[in-house]
């Protein structure tokens, strides 16, 4: 038994504090240490990595991600999950604190800002995988902490890192239809995308009077007109190799890479969404069709992958619609009855999107028929088989109330084909696709 006096209370919590903090010591730091860090030091000897360069691709970052999560977020909005059935990650709590009902004009807006979204996405690759080759030497530094403060900007990283990688593989496997995973989408892109963004602040919390300072030091018109022969390593800052090799590009060279690249990606996909980049739209996932007929336009689900037993889209299909009183009624009523012609976008949530004409029976007609109040939420049925992704949709009033919102019949002037939701499909502005509801059988009007 010591004879010590027992430490006062104090003393034992700052003891306690002290063991991470000599134990992080004793990781980093000693001679081993020393030389395991100037030896990962030697692997990086790129002249032209440091402060500056990292801080141009930094700068179209602090832009460009910002304006990506927005765009999600407002995706999400779009869904209106508050309404029944819609909300594909109802565990948000907090993080729907944003929530707004969705808007139904100008038409285009959901067009506007997924395509925003995705396209971008596809764009900020190359930047983001240029900035991710401009810091590698701090990702893979020896000591990997040397304090707390470090290890938090540690730990921030990992969000930030990790989280924008998450982010663009889910989000490029889900424009593809490729899901190698087990996991839903929707949660990790939606969650992914907070957890990165909070690393985003953190860092450029951190590292933004850096970047103001590194983009000072050098002038970008300067860097523009300076040659291979005539690059010289930057003077000072971590990401500075210490034993630079001769250079094999320069800074422009690598600035006009990367912007080549994102320029590369943009006309060849943003043709999904802005009609006169169509032709060049080569790596866009929907293809590019020509339109020579009237229902030859984009198309996600098939009438064939929809499961629907072709015999119940035939005469014997009736309309139900609900509100104070139900009514059945034929296409052929359908089509007797007052028809409405709207030009409108189908937007896809994967970022493409057409504009086409479309003929049928405003919805607000059909809640009149009903007695149903104009301007009810209307939830939409098709005749897909239960279980199958979006079979119904919820539309908030504005958007079934919308005099532009139709159960379309015909599209240019022709009959839908099956693929387009004959016998009926919905088609109102400003909605996400999703929420357009192909081969019709039932209209509800909720009471409000
Ligand atoms: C190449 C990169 C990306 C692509 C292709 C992409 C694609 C998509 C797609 C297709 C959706 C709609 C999904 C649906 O409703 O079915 C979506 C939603 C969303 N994206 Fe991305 N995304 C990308 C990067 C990002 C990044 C970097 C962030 C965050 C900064 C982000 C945040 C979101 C959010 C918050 C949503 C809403 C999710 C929801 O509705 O539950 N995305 N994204």
């Amino acid at each position: 038994m010591s004879d010590r006096p027992a430490p006062a209370p104090a003393n034992r919590l700052a003891l306690r504090l002290a063991r991470p903090v000599a134990l992080i010591r004793r990781v980093v730091s000693g001679p081993e240490i020393d030389a395991l860090a100037a030896k990962t030091q030697r692997l990086w000897r790129s002249p032209i990595r440091g402060p500056w360069i990292t801080s141009v691709f930094g700068s179209l970052l602090l832009v460009g991600i910002p304006i990506m999560f927005v765009t999600g977020l407002l995706s999400y909005v779009a869904y209106d999950p508050r309404l029944a059935g819609n909300d594909n990650t109802p565990q948000h709590g907090i993080l729907g604190f944003y929530l707004f009902n969705w808007v139904s004009s100008p038409s285009w807006v959901y067009r506007i800002s997924q395509g925003i979204h995705v396209s971008l996405g596809l764009v900020l690759l190359p930047i983001i995988l240029a900035k991710l080759w401009s810091v590698i030497p701090k990702l893979f530094e020896v000591p990997p902490v040397r304090s707390v403060a470090h290890a938090l900007e540690r730990v921030s990283l990992v969000l930030l890192v990790g989280g924008i990688g998450l982010e663009l593989a889910t989000g490029i496997a889900d424009i593809e239809y490729f899901y190698p995973w087990k996991f839903d989408f929707y949660d990790v892109h939606f969650y992914g995308a907070w957890a990165f963004m909070s690393g985003f602040l953190i860092h450029v919390w951190v590292k933004f009077p850096a970047m103001v300072k590194a983009l000072r030091s050098r002038s970008l018109r300067r860097e523009l007109s300076t040659s291979l022969a005539d690059t010289r390593p930057e003077t000072s800052g971590e990401l500075v190799a210490r034993a630079p090799a001769p250079a094999t590009i320069s800074r422009r060279g690598l600035i006009g890479l990367v912007m080549g690249a994102s320029a590369t990606v943009f006309f060849t996909t943003a043709g999904e969404t802005i009609r006169s980049l169509h032709g060049t739209a080569l790596l866009a996932p929907r293809g590019r069709r020509k339109g020579r007929d009237p229902n030859d336009f984009e198309v996600n689900i098939t009438f064939e992958t929809s499961r629907i037993d072709p015999r119940v889209t035939g005469a014997r299909w009736r309309l139900e619609v609900e509100g104070q009183r139900r009514v059945k009624l034929s296409r052929a009523q359908l089509l007797s009855m007052p028809q409405t012609t709207a030009e409108l976008p189908i937007a896809c949530v994967e970022g493409w999107s057409t504009v086409q004409t479309w003929t049928g029976v405003a919805l607000v007609d059909l809640a009149r028929l009903a007695g149903a109040k104009v301007g009810s939420d209307l939830l939409a049925v098709s005749l897909e088989p239960p279980g199958s992704p979006y079979r119904s949709a919820t539309l908030a009033g504005n958007q079934a109330g919308n005099p532009a919102a139709l159960l379309a019949l015909k599209v240019n002037g022709a009959d839908l084909s099956p693929d387009h939701g004959f016998p009926a499909r919905i088609i109102v502005p400003g909605a996400p696709g999703v929420h357009c509801t192909k081969w019709v059988q039932q209209l509800r009007f909720l009471p409000s």
